[in-house]
């Protein structure tokens, strides 16, 4: 049985942190791996809300530290279901973080999680339908459709370039590179 198509909206979510220090590395920023856990988070719940149904993360695309993150800032990340496949997902999730005293936020990252969907069966179930419901929710529906074409050209590419490395002649290659070869 086919499950109700969904609108954007209906599985929009946020999560807000407090950015504490334990979060800090050495030098007093918040680490990339928090962000990640509480994207992977948002990311989750964002994808399971429209699938009606537990998703996995699959890949990640396009994950970008712009701008530091600093202990005592609250960090929002606003997750929306931007595409769907037949069991896949990928959710856009926009982190921003909040200067409490001054009321400045900085948008320090943007980034897309694929998650799947799976049954009880723990197989891939099939997610309903997307309904979108203004031009901006088009758009990121095709932009969506394009990374995942980009996504499957560049590992088909790597993995021809892969089979294509000739050790023998990495000295000639690595002239000019900042490596010294000690086989
Ligand atoms: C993702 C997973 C379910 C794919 O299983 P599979 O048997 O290959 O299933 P399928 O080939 O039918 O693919 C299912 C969907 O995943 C998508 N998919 C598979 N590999 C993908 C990848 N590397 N990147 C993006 N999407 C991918 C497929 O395009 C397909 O999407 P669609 O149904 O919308 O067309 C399986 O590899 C898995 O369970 N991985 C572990 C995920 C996990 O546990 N993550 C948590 C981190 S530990």
């Amino acid at each position: 049985m086919q499950k109700p198509s969904k609108p954007v909206s209906q599985s929009k979510t946020t999560i807000t942190e407090l950015m504490i220090p334990s979060y800090a590395n050495f030098g007093g920023k918040i680490h990339g791996g928090i962000l990640l856990s509480l994207m992977d988070k948002v990311a989750y719940a964002c994808s399971s809300k429209h699938a009606g149904a537990y998703c996995v993360t699959v890949s990640v695309e396009r994950v970008e530290f712009l701008q530091p993150v600093e202990v005592g800032e609250l960090v929002s990340l606003h997750a929306s279901v931007n595409y769907v496949g037949r069991s896949s997902l990928i959710v856009g999730i926009r982190v921003e973080a909040l200067n409490v005293k001054t009321g400045h936020v900085n948008h320090t990252n943007s980034s897309y999680f694929t998650m799947v969907a799976k049954g009880d069966d723990d197989k891939p179930c099939t997610v309903p339908r997307l309904i979108l419901e203004n031009k901006e929710e088009v758009k990121r529906f095709i932009e969506a459709m394009h990374m995942k074409e980009i996504r499957i050209k560049v590992k088909e590419e790597m993995d021809d370039v892969r089979s294509q490395i000739a050790v023998e002649k990495a000295s000639e290659l690595l002239k000019g590179e900042r490596c010294i070869i000690r086989l």
